[in-house]
């Protein structure tokens, strides 16, 4: 059983879209026995907080359901979780703040190290931006968790 945690700054727009894709990704494949996915946000602004309306409705266009609710990533995640995949640099930086003598450093990465463009270094935030900034970044998701599968896939 491998443990995968999504992490964002609010954990209502890219980690629980992430969480839903790749969970269905994983649910095609059959492997539910083999994955625990959940997602978490390194602010508290949103706890307790549905996904954003915004994201729900793009990724339900694309048969995805986001039912995630927020919460805020604690240092305990290090303990349960096996990998903690990050959205960008600043998501990075804040969660190996809680890990000072990166005891867990070896499983904290971000996602587009799986994208099949190289020149991506980050999931863009959707949260200021239009209605298309979401679709974006389900393109995004889709490619690199496909990818992330794949690779954790081979491994186990
Ligand atoms: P997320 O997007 O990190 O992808 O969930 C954001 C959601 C909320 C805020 C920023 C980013 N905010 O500032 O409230």
């Amino acid at each position: 059983m491998t443990k995968i945690l999504f992490v964002c700054l609010g954990n209502i727009c890219r980690s629980p879209a992430a969480e839903a894709v790749f969970l269905k990704l994983v649910e095609a494949k059959g492997l539910s026995e083999h994955f625990e996915v959940d997602s978490a946000g390194t602010s508290a602004f949103h706890t307790g907080d549905n996904a954003d309306p915004r994201m729900i409705e793009e990724a339900r266009l694309r048969g995805i359901s986001v039912p995630s609710i927020s919460r805020q990533f604690v240092k305990k995640d290090f303990d349960i979780f096996d990998q903690i995949v990050v959205m960008d640099d600043s998501n990075f930086k804040n969660v190996t703040k809680l890990d000072p003598d990166k005891e867990h450093a070896h499983k904290v990465f971000k996602l587009t190290d799986y994208s099949s463009n190289s020149e991506l270094n980050f999931v863009p935030d959707p949260y200021f931006g239009g209605q298309d900034g979401f679709g974006l970044v389900l393109d995004i998701l889709e490619d690199c968790c496909q990818n992330l599968l794949t690779h954790l896939n081979k491994k186990n």
